[in-house]
């Protein structure tokens, strides 16, 4: 730890070696903080990396699993002009490297969506699509080639007909067929993009499903698949999951021959963690993501872009409000990013400066447990998050 002295005015100088190392300018901006009688320096930069869209809160489907089942939202899609307000304010976030098109609904039901990859694409940017498959026709599938989609991430939650169709109430074979097109159109045009990747939400009545998952994997060329345990929005949802407090029988899986034809990529099988834990990364913060919702307004992930209700761990239900930092309408991405709420916020999460609902001896009749706020005047709090515990997981 170098040593700092401050000069007679009160002013220290950061060290070089320390600047370089983190390649920040010798004027860069800072906020200034406390934290537990600690002094903070929050670095203000524009060092955002990955931009979720939110296109659409409108869905043609209804999932069991749904937060549609709880939440406060209109079912609508975002105006060209919220639109063309991000496009504005992506030269302010020069780090900027992803954007993913999904968020609570289904993109591919809004009538712009390929201008709006297309003006990300211009950019120079990557981008991921996170879809329910059905919409994916031959049109759709040759579009997203042409796009140079880099990943698309099709949800499907059992391998069995019966059981895919019993949390999404409709038919798998309808996302199989329409997979099998968007490979044939790829291995037509000779080209890698976009990847295809499975999104899995392991349940009580699917996770046997699990076994199988990689061979369907195999079968439709996937080359990524990610299981997430339930986010329970509803009771039905709260008496499937599989996790609990203490540690539980791990997710069994079948092994991956790695058999992917994506050109040179090895299968990946991500699986959430099981039993809450007392390591708690918030994937959102330290990736450096940003959530730009239907309505323009910016939240640090998916928990806070909504208000709903779910079941924390040990099964009280929460009531969460929506929280952001800022309006796109009012302010660039830039400037939300860089406001001083929005830094110290992301800073205690770096931190998990949060109090400890999951071990404290009052947390059965603590009032502000029932919503997203607690003690110490914590308001957000990450405190009972399950993506902070890797028990919930997203692309
Ligand atoms: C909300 S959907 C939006 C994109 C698209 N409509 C779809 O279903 O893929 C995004 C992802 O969240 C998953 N998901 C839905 N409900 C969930 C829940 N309660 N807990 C965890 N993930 C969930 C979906 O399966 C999907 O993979
Ligand atoms: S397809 Fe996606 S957004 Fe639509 S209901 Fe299912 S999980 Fe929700
Ligand atoms: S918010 Fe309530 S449950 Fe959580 S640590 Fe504080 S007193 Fe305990
Ligand atoms: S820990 Fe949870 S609530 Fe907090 S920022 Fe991350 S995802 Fe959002």
């Amino acid at each position: 730890m170098p040593k700092i002295t401050t000069n007679s005015q009160g002013q220290f100088t950061i060290p070089e070696d320390f600047l370089l190392r983190r390649r920040l300018e010798p004027q860069a901006e800072y906020w200034l903080d406390e934290r537990d009688g600690d002094l903070v320096l929050h670095f203000s930069l524009p060092d955002a990396k990955k931009l979720y869209i939110e296109v659409t809160t409108a869905c043609n489907l209804n999932c069991h699993t749904c937060i549609r089942h709880s939440w406060v939202a209109p079912n609508t899609h975002m105006s060209m002009d919220i639109f063309q307000k991000i496009l504005d304010s992506l030269p302010g976030l020069p780090q900027l490297e992803r954007v993913v098109f999904t968020s609570f609904g289904e993109p591919l039901v809004h009538p712009r969506i390929f201008d709006m990859i297309a003006a990300i694409r211009a950019f120079g940017m990557d981008v991921t699509l996170g879809s329910n498959g059905i919409l994916l026709s031959e049109k759709v599938a040759r579009k997203l080639v042409e796009l140079e989609v880099d990943l698309l991430m099709v949800s499907i939650d059992g391998v069995k007909p019966e059981v895919y169709e019993d949390v999404r109430d409709t038919q798998l074979d309808n996302v199989l067929h329409n997979l099998k097109l968007f490979n044939q159109i790829k291995e037509e045009i000779g080209t890698r993009k976009p990847t295809l990747g499975i999104e899995f939400v392991a349940l009580k009545k699917n996770k046997d499903d699990l076994l199988d998952i990689t061979d369907l994997a195999t079968e439709i060329n996937a080359s990524q698949i990610i299981v997430t345990n339930v986010l329970p929005y509803s009771e039905e949802m709260n008496a499937e999951k599989l996790y609990g407090y203490q540690p539980v029988e791990p997710l069994k899986t079948s092994r991956w021959p790695a058999k992917s034809n994506s050109w040179g990529r090895w299968g990946v099988i991500e699986l959430p963690r099981m039993h809450f834990g007392s390591e708690q990364r918030c994937r959102f913060v330290h990736n450096n993501s940003i959530v730009v919702g239907w309505d323009g307004e910016v939240a640090p992930c998916y928990a806070l872009s909504h208000s709903y209700e779910y079941y924390a761990i040990d099964g009280i239900k929460k009531s969460v409000q929506r929280h952001t930092f800022g309006d796109i309408k009012k302010n660039s991405l830039a400037e939300i990013w860089m406001s001083e709420d929005f830094v110290r916020y992301r800073s205690e999460v770096r931190a998990f400066h949060f109090p400890s609902c999951a071990d404290c001896d009052i947390r059965d009749t603590c009032d502000l447990r029932l919503t997203n706020e607690a003690c110490w005047g914590m308001n957000p709090s990450c405190s009972d998050c399950l993506w902070a515990q890797d028990i919930v997981k997203c692309p």
